[in-house]
């Protein structure tokens, strides 16, 4: 039976928050796989910040999507043809499918395109946010670049966001004094009442250099930045003595027209003897599995929580990615395509 494929692809370099005209829905039969190649049926896809950056024609860790080109996206789904001995018809993937209904191509090897999850460990969802990409961003970002210690403070902003759940949970189980940053009183709410950080600044209330006072009295000795900007600025003000601050994004510049505006107060890194280092997740694709093991378990433990924001519908993709650069998702956004 020949499959009807239907695919978002990249009509235009966005300028700024990308606009429906940016994008091109396009129809077209599937292919079959050859030998070494598996089929994938999309079942849910990951909507992140980074996918901005990848729209843009400039040099990254990552080439950019090419004009015309079905839009990039992790995801989940599920093998319903098998040209490969690594997978059998039926099997529960992550990897790449792009913004498409399905996915035809070589099935990769143990550390790099497809792999099978296990649902009894986690949910779907979890395995695009706290096993998925965000979670090992931060579960690697902060325990290799952070480099925590037990009683040392944490801040991190982004913190009800994919990766800031997941770092300000993986420091509190290190022993740190967890601090976040947020958007609006119900998000932090949530940070501290359902993730147990020790507090959480409503960036939003403009209360943020009375805020990080208020809640890190000692100073900062680990930032995770996600957002950069204004904020990275005032927390620069407020870092300890060999601080390590980790780059791992800085969503708040990524439609900017004007050009990103870098921190004003770096000296302060002189001053403290301080550390800023950027990190990119890809890195440490071959250690995915150490944390797949350890946050796995708290999270069957009930020591963890994995909370997902789910659009419904393939069509639904253009407005659900901008909601990422309006706080509009609470928890990780992720895009169901079809039912499991
Ligand atoms: N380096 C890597 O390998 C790597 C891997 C994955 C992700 N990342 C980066 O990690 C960051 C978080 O990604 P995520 O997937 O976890 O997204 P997310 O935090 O789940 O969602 C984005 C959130 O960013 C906040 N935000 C949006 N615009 C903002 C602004 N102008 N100022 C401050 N906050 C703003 C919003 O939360 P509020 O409502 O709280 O404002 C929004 O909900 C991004 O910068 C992303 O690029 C890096």
């Amino acid at each position: 039976m020949e499959l009807m494929n239907e695919q978002f692809r990249l009509a235009a370099r966005p300028v700024g928050l990308p606009k429906d005209s940016d994008w091109q829905r396009t129809e077209e039969p599937l292919r079959a796989p050859e030998d070494g190649e598996i089929v994938v049926q999309t079942l849910m896809l990951s909507l992140d910040p980074a996918m901005r950056g990848w729209m843009n024609d400039a040099p990254s860790y990552i080439k950019p999507v090419g004009l015309g080109e079905v839009m990039r996206a992790g995801g989940v789904g599920k093998v319903i043809a098998s040209r490969s001995p690594r997978f059998a018809v039926g099997d529960i993937v992550s990897g790449a499918p792009g913004v498409q209904r399905y996915w035809v191509g070589p099935a990769g090897d143990k550390y790099g395109g497809w792999q099978k999850i296990d649902l009894r460990l986690a949910p779907l969802s979890a395995w695009l946010n706290v096993l998925g990409m965000p979670g090992m961003t931060a579960y690697f970002g902060l325990t290799e670049v952070g480099q925590p210690k037990a009683g040392e403070t944490v801040l991190v902003s982004g913190a009800a966001g994919a990766v800031g759940m997941t770092v300000g949970q993986v420091a509190r189980q290190r022993g740190c004094r967890v601090v976040g940053i947020a958007g609006g009183p119900e998000k932090c709410d949530f940070v501290v009442r359902e993730l147990g950080f020790d507090a959480c600044i409503d960036y939003k209330a403009g209360q943020l250099r009375e805020g990080l006072k208020q809640h890190c009295p000692n100073g900062v000795d680990v930032y995770f930045d996600n957002v950069g900007g204004d904020i990275l600025d005032t927390v620069l003000t407020r870092i300890n003595m060999k601080a390590r601050i980790v780059i791992c994004g800085a969503i708040s510049q990524y439609n900017t027209t004007t050009g990103v505006k870098g921190p004003a107060n770096y000296l302060a890194l002189l001053v403290k003897r301080a550390r800023m280092e950027g990190m990119v997740v890809f890195d440490y694709a071959e250690r995915y599995h150490e944390a797949i093991a350890t946050m796995g378990a708290w999270l069957q433990a009930g020591q963890m929580r994995s909370k997902e924001d789910i659009v419904d519908g393939l069509d639904n993709f253009p407005a659900a990615l901008n909601m990422l650069f309006e706080g509009k998702n609470f928890g990780k956004l992720c895009l169901q395509v079809a039912p499991l």
